[in-house]
């Protein structure tokens, strides 16, 4: 029975050109929409640009255009450049759009009625020039920790401390340069602890690769905290019902975008008479996340840096607003471009435009299939590597079957094929291979189906060089079997055309044009193509010149050729991937009180200085080795240089947070934190308990 299945990609952010880091998931779902089809499966494809938030707003001012002209720039600009990509969306949508309002209303409204909903006053920086509360990126300052400057509001660079942009020192605002101030603010708060026992059965599930459940679970065992979706104005967005001033915030009605573009193409479809695909049959309650075989999928294509949005509060939202359940997130992790994260100063950003202004795009959608796995591991493309996979693997292994054999047909047989194969066994293997196959792209084991087709590719070479037709080809009689071994490895072309086409779509429509046969299908893996016209044979993959790559490069490198419109894109938090995203780990920033239960997660604990050195290149910090007691050895880097001689330290006690996540620094790893005391007047005066606390004990 073919399976129903509607796919989403991340919508991107409308405020700057899409680069190659974007397109491995975009390939990765479009790979995959392909292959469930070319299986007989039903399936619809939507997408959008995700177009608001304060980054967007700020970047059409400075720009000169009001928002809307703004998006509808990039939008244009994200839509080409997924078409050129071969990334075919059924629709593609913006969440700057009526679909989108009415939803998220609606939403909104039932999550309102069913309880969920809290308000409640917080404090909030504010820019009294500009005018607008800030969010954390929009606040610099010293570090509070080790004193670095020009620190954004959530995290040093330096020293990795994290904390709220209200500890920051001498902080000032990124958009008008003014010293913030503290501002009440009534905002809206989901309660998304009150879905704890849906989100538990839901990642009870297969709802997610086993690393992303993990990490899921962790967030969820380390208890929901409420989640602020509200904004103050001026914020580009919608409009919060009976809210006067009140904006949701971007990610509430991001994730709805999904609905939105999908909701526009159901209508067009409607419009345009056709029986299309019927909204609620995807989206209603009674569509479950574990589907029967005739009930709708829902599968969402993510990155890494988005999944508690995805796998905490939109199953959420979507249960607490009589909606179904997400059947399947696809996480996929981060590229990096010969071996490090992309960034303009490094020159290993490349912008998914430049990119096709050198190269053709299936070399990269054949570059990212065979690195990736159903896993979240990132993914590197080094440019040296890229030429010799697609020379050898596309060129040298797949395409020459056909470039060594056609001629044959074409110039000695009139272009007809033999009525029988030479070989029906060697056939025969290669379609024994479609089950397996299929069930490494169902999984999103693309890199292992690669790996598979290509071993299958080198079998059909190492018997073109055995048989040798251009010897056979000699020998008057010889020309019947000539015939049936050319006719045999067109055949093993074709096959291996069925197996790459969901990466190699315009590969396929070409060698469907050369081979004279109708779109190809999983089901024509099977029988061979006997008695048959085909065409003469053109190019269908050439070389990959290193010249190419260099030019892509170098226009990357030259400034001022379709800059960026936002200073830089990558500029987000690392773990979060938003403006200023919360983790759902923390309390909403700036918040005046915490429960008892919030404080109980805290793990401080009383540490004895072991060892204690200065740090070569750092003159803010030492490094600490912590007796723990029970918990061991810790390594930690406390910013305390300036009021401590190392000698000093030695032996005392002082207390630590002992679960802070470790971070790694430019010096090592950092496993906690000590505490200490300071403000403006002095300090840090490191903490310590009276006599008698022996290492390891819990500080309460
Ligand atoms: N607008 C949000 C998503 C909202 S979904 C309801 C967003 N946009 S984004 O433009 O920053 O990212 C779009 C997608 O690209 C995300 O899935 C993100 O994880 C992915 N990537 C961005 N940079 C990437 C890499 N360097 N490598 C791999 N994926 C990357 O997040
Ligand atoms: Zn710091």
């Amino acid at each position: 029975m073919p399976r129903k299945i509607l796919v989403t990609n991340a919508l991107p952010y409308a405020n700057g050109p899409l680069h190659l880091g974007h397109m491995v998931g975009y390939v990765q779902a479009d790979v995959w929409v392909r292959f469930q089809r070319m299986r007989g499966h039903s399936v619809h494809y939507v997408c959008a640009d995700d177009a608001h938030g304060t980054p967007i707003m700020l970047a059409a001012e400075k720009a000169g255009m009001s928002p809307e002209r703004f998006i509808a720039g990039i939008r244009a600009e994200h839509e080409r450049d997924f078409a050129d990509f071969g990334v075919a969306f059924d629709h593609y949508h913006s969440t700057h759009s009526d679909e989108n309002r009415v939803l998220a209303e609606l939403i909104y409204k039932r999550l309102d009625a069913g309880g969920a909903i809290a308000r409640r006053t917080i404090q909030q920086l504010y820019d009294p020039v500009k005018q607008m509360f800030l969010p954390d990126r929009y606040i610099k300052g010293e570090c509070p920790k080790c004193g670095a400057a020009d620190q954004y509001g959530d995290n040093c660079e330096n020293c990795g401390a994290a904390y709220a942009p209200t500890d920051l020192k001498n902080p000032r605002s990124v958009v008008s340069g003014a010293t913030p101030v503290m501002q009440d603010s009534e905002h809206y708060f989901f309660e998304v602890a009150k879905f704890q026992d849906l989100l538990q059965d839901w990642l009870a599930g297969d709802v997610a690769h086993p690393a992303v459940k993990a990490k899921l679970r962790e967030w969820f065992d380390a208890g929901l905290r409420d989640w602020d979706i509200s904004r103050d104005a001026p914020y580009f967005g919608f409009a919060i019902p009976d809210a006067p001033g009140k904006f949701f915030y971007v990610w509430l009605d991001a994730p709805i975008g999904y609905m939105a573009s999908f909701k526009a193409l159901c209508e067009s479809g409607r419009k345009a008479g056709l029986a299309g695909a019927d909204f609620d049959a995807y989206w209603s309650a009674s569509q479950v996340a574990r589907p029967a075989p005739h009930e709708t999928e829902l599968h969402h294509f993510i990155g890494k840096d988005i999944v508690n949005f995805h796998g905490l509060f939109w199953p959420a939202m979507l249960h607490g607003s009589q909606h179904r359940t997400p059947t399947k997130l696809h996480v996929n992790g981060y590229l990096t471009i010969n071996g490090a994260k992309m960034s303009k100063s490094r020159g290993t950003f490349i912008r998914a435009r430049t990119y096709l202004n050198h190269l053709d795009p299936e070399y990269l959608r054949y570059y990212l299939a065979a690195k990736l796995g159903a896993g979240v591991d990132d993914l590197d493309l080094n440019l040296d590597d890229f030429g010799s996979r697609i020379n050898s693997d596309l060129v040298g292994k797949y395409v020459n079957i056909a470039s060594r054999c056609a001629g044959f047909i074409e110039k000695r047989f009139g272009g007809r094929l033999a009525a029988e194969l030479h070989d029906r066994e060697l056939f025969d293997d290669f379609a024994a291979e479609a089950g397996n196959i299929a069930r490494l792209y169902d999984e999103g084991e693309y890199a292992a189906a690669m790996r598979e087709i290509m071993l299958m590719a080198d079998d059909a070479n190492a018997e073109i060089q055995k048989l040798a037709p251009w010897t056979m080809a000699k020998d008057p009689q010889q020309t019947e079997r000539l015939h049936r071994v050319c006719t045999t490895f067109i055949n093993l072309f074709r096959q291996l055309t069925v197996y790459l086409k969901p990466v190699l779509p315009r590969i396929a429509v070409q060698a469907e044009h050369f081979l004279g046969v109708a779109p190809l299908n999983w089901s024509d893996l099977a029988a061979p193509l006997l008695d048959h016209d085909i065409r003469p044979y053109q190019p269908l993959a050439t070389r990959v010149e290193k010249t190419a790559v260099e030019a892509m490069l170098k226009e990357e490198a030259t400034p001022g050729v379709g800059a960026p419109a936002t200073p830089d894109p990558q500029a987000k938090p690392a773990a979060t991937g938003a403006e200023d995203a919360q983790d759902p780990r923390l309390p909403p920033s700036a918040s005046p009180t915490i429960s008892i239960d919030d404080f109980a997660r805290l793990d401080l604990r009383v540490a004895r200085i072991a060892a204690a050195e200065a740090v070569e290149g750092a003159d803010k910090l030492l490094r600490l080795q912590l007796d723990v007691g029970e918990l061991g050895t810790r390594q930690v880097f406390a910013g305390i240089k300036s009021a401590y001689a190392p000698e000093k330290l030695v032996g005392r006690l002082t207390v630590m947070v002992a679960n802070l996540a470790p971070r790694k620094m430019k010096f090592g790893l950092s496993e906690g934190m000590v505490l200490a005391a300071s403000n403006d007047a002095g300090g840090p005066f490191l903490l310590s308990p009276d006599d008698g606390a022996q290492p390891g004990m819990k500080v309460k």
